[in-house]
């Protein structure tokens, strides 16, 4: 079957450098687009577009400039400029990178609108917005803040919720403020323009669209169906319109008014792709119309209610021809020891410091491969782990191959494979390539193909672990001291590399920059997967002369990753800090024993297993007005709500050092009413016998690879 794919990811707001987020969900990209890019259709590699390009528009973009003394163009120009150095650096194959400043999102946009409006869903209507007295503005989403109305988090922005994902109107926020004054905002009257997504046409299309197999993954099924109610009546209509000032493109007809930035960024996939076209000389019309092209698309879980609801529905009702086709994917978040990655805290990873140390980007690319799948989870980049995997994984398992048997190809065989092959080694090779079930290459292209890509790097190393038996089985190093072996060791050695050429096939979606130097080195062009398949695996190299060979990888110093992360920030001295000794390590052991509270009696197994102990994570942490030492803590225990625990912790704690940790909460204690609301648990810390002698108090967190709801037996 032939496909043409245009494949695109979200696009970063161009107010900022990319942050290593970005860079995950590219890469997932690019390792997809890379493997559609091995495939043949009717004989001829796949059409595949990738597509990116910066997110212009918006109030955040137009205050960050107005603060530079630029234009927005200017600033945004700027931005643009620094993004090659990145998308080079860890191999990232864009076609073209485009901005949604564009003529021709200017043209699309505006032409969805009008689309939109003779199909008789947009309306007007006067509405209160947020204006700012002091600033005298009215405020855009981003630039007020509050109570999110669903979960009821602090400090979440007026368009969306960071902690719980809802998407609301500005005006729904709890004690909502101007970010820039600080001050509580008034409500202005405004004429602003609307989409009509609860007109009953938006629910239908939606829910067949949705549920159509394959096109979403079943988690985001489901929450959308969440979001949709059983017969529409959740969906909101949405305010696609901002008042000047704004950086934005003019709405048709509308002096002063603007499309709200969420309107026209989406709009940019199709923006890219047609300059990209234009410079191509590809008709952008006849591509998209074609039946066979299909947008797959990339993103992170905060922002799925854009690309699921307004989104989709925009493009149906303005006959945008590839609504049908479009598959979106949604991934997880990047988390640095099983936490939110935090500056502050010293968690924090820079792309460019990681490319600036020295470090090998496809260490990174073949890293995050291994642990992404194709579910909305999260990823956690661990130190330890990655220094381990990759090591372990790319020198110990795959380079190796090539470096224990390429010296002798070229030292007793000046360079040339042998012209055939011995029964055992093709059924090593057989062995290796086929499983147990002749299905293994079948296997890694259907993972790659979902998105699977653990379970193909996997697989890919089982080929890996076979290859490695086979070498340590036959010893190459030992037939080459015995003449009458040389026979033998120019077919396990041609063996080696026939098998280590299929392993750097398999992986060179992960890794192109080794792939093109075992390409050099073995004489090859360009892989296809084909070549993994049937007498292709062998005939392609057998009796050829291949090039010399040079180390492909270093392995990881793991000096490498202390100086990956942000330095954290020191702590602030307490103001007055406790008339404590810091206890010293040779303090003698009864001056220690002293202060060790007597245990308590002996209680049977089934008295404990009653306290039902789990691991909570905690999303949110605030102070409570009125209290000094209780602070209130949101947590999440995988039960697919948040709950509230107050908890005494305000003399050990500033709320923002606890937000995004593990820690342990008694879940099956009664709920209690507080004077400042129900508490539903408790958070387990330690703390020294004498409390006023030694006031520590120490939230217990577990061992980083818990995860929330686990239970503590
Ligand atoms: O969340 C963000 O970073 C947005 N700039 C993503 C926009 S994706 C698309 F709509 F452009
Ligand atoms: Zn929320």
């Amino acid at each position: 079957m032939t496909r043409q794919l245009f494949v695109t990811t979200a696009l970063p707001y161009a107010n900022a450098a990319f942050h290593i987020g970005h860079m995950m969900e590219y890469i997932q990209a690019d390792i997809w687009v890379r493997f559609q890019r091995m495939q043949n259709d009717g004989g001829a590699q796949r059409v595949v577009h990738f597509v990116g390009a910066d997110d212009t528009h918006g109030t955040p973009i137009m205050i960050a400039a107005e603060k530079e003394g630029v234009t927005p163009q200017e600033f945004v120009a700027r931005i643009a400029a620094g993004r090659a150095q990145y998308l080079d650096g860890f191999h990232i194959a864009f076609d073209n990178w485009y901005s949604t400043d564009s003529p021709e999102n200017v043209d699309l946009s505006q032409g969805i609108y009008r689309r939109l409006r003779d199909a008789g869903l947009i309306y007007t209507k006067t509405v209160d917005r947020f204006y700012d007295t002091a600033k005298g503005m009215f405020l855009a989403d981003r630039n007020i803040k509050g109570e999110c109305p669903v979960c009821h988090a602090k400090d979440q922005y007026g368009d969306n919720c960071e902690v719980c994902g809802a998407a609301y109107q500005p005006t729904e926020l709890i004690n909502p403020y101007s970010v820039f004054t600080g001050s509580t905002p008034i409500l202005k009257p405004s004429e602003q323009y609307f989409f009509k997504l609860s007109d009953p046409r938006c629910f239908q299309f939606l829910k067949q669209w949705l549920n159509t197999p394959g096109r979403l993954q079943p988690e985001m099924v489901n929450k959308v169906s969440e979001w949709l109610g059983e017969d529409g009546e959740k969906l909101a209509d949405w305010d696609i319109s901002r008042d000047a000032p704004y950086f934005g493109i003019p709405i048709p007809d509308a002096p002063g008014k603007f499309f709200y930035v969420w309107l026209d960024a989406p709009v940019g996939y199709l923006a890219s792709l047609k300059n990209y076209f234009e410079k191509k000389g590809i008709d952008y019309d006849a591509f998209l119309n074609d039946p066979a092209t299909e947008q797959v698309h990339f993103i992170g879980k905060d922002i799925v209610s854009f690309h699921l609801l307004f989104w989709p529905a925009m493009l149906e009702f303005s006959g945008h021809p590839v609504i049908d086709k479009l598959k979106v994917n949604v991934h997880g978040h990047l988390t640095v020891n099983n936490e939110k990655m935090s500056k502050s805290r010293g968690t924090g990873i820079s792309p460019l410091r990681y490319l600036e140390l020295g470090m090998n980007p496809e260490w990174l690319r073949y890293y995050l491969a291994f642990k992404l799948n194709s579910k909305v989870e999260d990823l956690d980049f661990t130190g330890e782990d990655f220094v381990a995997r990759v090591n372990s994984d790319l020198i110990g398992k795959y380079v190796n191959i090539a470096s224990r048997c390429a010296g002798f190809i070229a030292k007793k065989f000046d360079g040339k494979l042998a012209s055939g092959l011995s029964d055992q080694a093709r059924e090593w090779i057989a062995r290796a390539m086929n499983g147990e079930h002749g299905e293994r290459q079948a296997s890694i292209a259907a993972s790659f193909e979902a998105r699977e890509f653990g379970k193909a790097i996997r697989e890919i190393m089982e080929v890996a672990d076979v290859a490695n038996r086979y070498v340590d089985e036959n010893k190459p190093w030992i037939l080459a001291k015995d003449e009458s072996k040389t026979a033998e060791l120019h077919d396990v050695c041609t063996t080696a590399l026939v098998l280590f050429r299929q392993l750097t096939i398999m992986l060179s979606p992960v890794l192109p920059h080794v792939a093109a130097r075992v390409r050099e080195f073995l004489g090859d062009a360009a892989y296809s997967w084909e070549d993994t398949q049937g007498e292709r695996v062998h005939t392609a190299v057998l009796g050829r002369t291949i090039n010399a060979y040079s180390h492909l990888m270093q392995r990881v110093d793991a000096k490498m990753i202390d100086d990956l992360f942000d330095k954290p920030a020191q702590p602030a001295a307490p103001a007055a800090a406790p008339a404590v000794a810091a206890p010293s390590a040779a303090a003698p052991a009864d001056a220690a024993a002293s202060d060790v509270e007597e245990l308590a009696p002996e209680i049977s197994i089934d008295d404990f297993t009653r306290i039902d102990l789990r691991v909570a994570r905690i999303v949110h942490c605030e102070h409570v007005e009125g209290s000094s030492k209780l602070l209130r803590l949101t947590l999440d225990v995988g039960e697919g709500r948040h709950r509230n625990v107050f908890s005494g912790i305000k003399s050990a704690y500033q709320p923002e050092q606890l937000i995004g940790k593990l820690t342990v909460m008694v879940a099956n204690l009664a709920p209690r009413k507080m004077k400042f609301g129900v508490s539903e648990g408790m958070v387990l810390c330690a703390s020294a016998k004498d409390e006023k002698a030694n006031p520590g108090l120490y939230l217990l967190e577990p061992v980083s690879g818990a995860q929330p709801g686990m239970r503590i037996r």
